[in-house]
């Protein structure tokens, strides 16, 4: 199957992630799965109680930004892809907490070492390149004790699910989804990162409904050391 979309490389002038055609539908799609499969609620939980400056890593086109507590003093957004960029300026015009989207990837961001107090990431860590590094980053740009809000899909924990969720992944999930994965073991690699106090819960999304690949959710939080 061609893949249409560009992955380029990550570092140097060309940093950006290309993923147009994803882009598209993702920006037209996601709000509507934030409704009909529950994931607008994790969001909300996801980003509760956070207060000073946020990091949000892999922001899309922006569909947490209107969720971002009064205690934010400000989000940066880093997002790679040139149109989700474009939708997410948009969004950052309406949200009641100053966001300001700048261009960039996880595994190389573009902050100063522990200048942020929180750190967020919502179904991102299976789409970057290389997760321990983008973890490396999180960690490296969040203060000391400074938290690390995640909500991603996971690793199936059935050998039937996970079986499945690598075949997808060597054959045609990414191309057909941005580049996302769908079976890494984000918690995994999250501990392996050196990150302490992680707290999550595991969720099924939809709740009830008949299971995808991506079903296995977690909704956490940990910190930086
Ligand atoms: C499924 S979308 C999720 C977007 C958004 N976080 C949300 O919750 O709707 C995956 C996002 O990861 C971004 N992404 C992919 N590779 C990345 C990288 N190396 N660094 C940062 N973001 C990346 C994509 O551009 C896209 O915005």
């Amino acid at each position: 199957m061609p893949n249409r979309d560009r992955v380029s490389t990550v570092g140097g002038r060309d940093d950006a992630v290309r993923h147009p055609i994803f882009a598209r539908y993702y920006a037209r799609l996601a709000p509507a799965l934030d409704v009909r499969a529950g994931i607008g609620a994790h969001r909300a939980e996801l980003l509760a109680g956070l207060s000073g400056r946020v990091v949000e890593v892999g922001a899309g086109s922006g569909l947490n930004f209107s969720r971002y507590p009064a205690g934010v003093r400000e989000v940066v957004a880093v997002e790679p892809e040139p149109r989700l960029r474009r939708v997410a300026t948009d969004a950052a015009r309406e949200a009641a907490v100053p966001v300001s989207v700048v261009p960039g990837v996880a595994e190389a961001l573009p902050a100063a070492d522990g200048e942020f107090d929180a750190a967020v990431v919502s179904l991102v860590l299976c789409s970057v390149r290389d997760p321990d590094r983008a973890l490396a980053e999180l960690r490296r740009v969040l203060r000391p004790g400074g938290e690390l809000r995640f909500y991603e899909h996971i690793r199936s924990e059935g050998a039937a699910g996970f079986l499945l969720q690598r075949t997808l992944d060597r054959t045609v999930w990414p191309r057909l989804f941005g580049g996302c994965h769908t079976g890494r073991d984000t918690v995994a690699a999250i501990g392996a990162a050196g990150f302490v106090s992680v707290s999550l819960r595991r969720l099924r999304v939809p709740e009830g409904g008949v299971p995808t690949p991506v079903s296995a959710h977690v909704l956490g939080s940990a910190r930086r050391p």
